[in-house]
């Protein structure tokens, strides 16, 4: 195959190098095409078919329905890998030894402290605010905490800022869900795994002496944090990247992350998940009703869950959270009539020719905010824990951005607005 891909533009041919991945996967490098074609430059609105950069992180085939992490399939992640070991995978390219990952364990427990006045912010908030605007804003204020800019140029600065953030995410998770249920704030348990005592900061009752983890939740957490943590170049993980490339800081930057992951096209979608099950099942448990309104093209109605803008085949994490969603409600002895109003859905939107012809499956959130309601976890919460699962991958491709000392992020546009035109004095107009 030749490793130039030509352009030809009102007869004038252009070379541009070809970029070929690990995985095979071809791009045309078009970096220089503006400065060789004399201002042409390209257009793709939502980045359709834009690479951003390169990336040694997750590979994905949405033809196919494969997901990796630095080449590990998500499947035997979920299976055989705990949450900070993938973490750790992530973040720093290669899975842990039991020394390098209890080093690791023990820097962020260091750090699992947050200043009392963020506890001041956060009692600011009235309880009605939506957590992920607390998380997002408590995020942006550790910035005011913990002032000194990263160094990129270090590892060992790195590595702190890395650590200390992995450290304080899970208070401000657990304290934004203890604020809004009105339960007092309360500090982790340093003898804890890192979900289980992300769980015990969650759910510990003021009553309670003596916290008694339950295996399956901690399971179940493990495994939803792990097929969350990263998924290449998203919208909130381009977010990161993009903020992070002007030079703001890592906190600053996953402050935006957070933001640009609530919107309900994505992280936000496993609360629409289950407030759209919930109607249906209030309207009735007509389903069919709710199909044909998704396929409306004047109803504004899309069936949540659904569709994906990589995945062209079923996403590789919803078939894990699937048989994982039946586990853990089985386990627990929930019964919930809202997994059966989901599965009828997806069963007939799979038979469905409008979904087939769009090969829209279901995609990671479909499920997850059903076994998020069977743990207890209220529902205005599901896409704070998605932020808590994708926390690490947004530090590596942050990491991976600086390191590889990339240019600030700055598209093109076509302009379309008028003309220039002469100033009009007031009374003119
Ligand atoms: N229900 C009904 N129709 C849909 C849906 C849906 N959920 N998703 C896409 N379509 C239709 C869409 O109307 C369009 O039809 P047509 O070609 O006739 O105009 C076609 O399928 C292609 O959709 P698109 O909006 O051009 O695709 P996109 O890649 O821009 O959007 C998406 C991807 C995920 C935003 C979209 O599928 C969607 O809105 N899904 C529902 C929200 C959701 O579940 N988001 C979570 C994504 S997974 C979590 C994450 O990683 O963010």
């Amino acid at each position: 195959m030749a490793n130039t891909a030509t352009i030809e533009i009102n007869g004038q041919k252009n070379e541009f190098p070809l970029y070929t991945g690990t995985e095979n996967e071809v791009a045309i490098d078009i970096s220089k095409l503006r400065g060789t074609t004399g201002g042409v430059t390209t257009i793709d609105p939502g980045y359709k078919n834009t690479g951003s950069c390169v990336s040694g992180i997750t590979f994905l085939d949405g033809e196919k329905g494969i997901l990796r992490y630095r080449g590990y399939s998500i499947e035997e992640l979920a299976e055989k890998a705990d949450f900070l070991e993938v973490a750790y995978l992530l973040i720093f390219g290669d899975l842990p030894t039991t020394a390098e990952l209890d080093k690791f364990h023990a820097d962020i427990k260091k750090h699992a402290v947050v200043d009392d006045d963020v506890k001041k912010i956060l009692d600011a908030f009235p309880k009605s605010a939506h957590p992920m605007g607390v998380l997002s804003s408590l995020t942006s204020a550790l910035t005011a905490f913990n002032p000194s800019s990263v160094n990129v140029e270090s590892e060992e600065e790195m590595y702190n800022a890395i650590v200390r953030i992995l450290g304080k995410f899970p208070i401000l998770v657990a304290w934004t869900m203890r604020k809004k249920l009105g339960l007092p704030l309360y500090y982790g348990d340093s003898s804890l795994g890192y979900v289980e005592n992300i769980l015990k900061m969650m759910f510990k009752q003021p009553n309670e002496d003596k916290y008694t983890q339950n295996p399956i939740l901690v399971n179940a957490l493990d495994k939803l944090l792990i097929l969350h943590a990263d998924h290449e170049q998203n919208c909130s993980t381009s977010t990161v990247r993009i903020v992070g490339s002007s030079h703001a800081g890592l906190f600053a930057s996953l402050s935006a992350g957070i933001s640009a992951l609530w919107g309900p096209l994505h992280g936000g979608a496993n609360q629409a998940v289950l407030e759209m099950l919930e109607a249906i099942k209030e309207d009735g448990g007509d389903t069919k009703k709710y199909m044909g309104k998704a396929k409306d093209k004047a109803d504004p109605f899309r069936l949540m869950g659904f569709g994906h803008r990589v995945y062209k085949n079923f996403d590789p994490r919803a078939k894990i959270i699937k048989v994982a969603a039946d586990e853990v409600l089985g386990d627990l002895g929930v019964q919930d009539p809202i997994l059966d109003i989901a599965k009828g859905l997806e069963k007939e939107a799979l038979e469905d020719q409008y979904f087939v012809d769009r090969k829209l499956y279901p995609n990671v959130d479909f499920y997850s905010g059903i076994i998020y309601r069977a743990m207890g976890i209220p529902v205005d919460m599901f896409t704070v824990m998605f932020a808590l699962g994708r926390l690490p991958g947004w530090i590596a491709q942050w990491r991976e951005m600086r390191l590889r000392k990339e240019p600030i992020g700055r598209p093109r546009q076509v302009y379309i607005g008028e003309n220039e035109r002469a100033f009009k004095a007031i009374a003119d107009r």
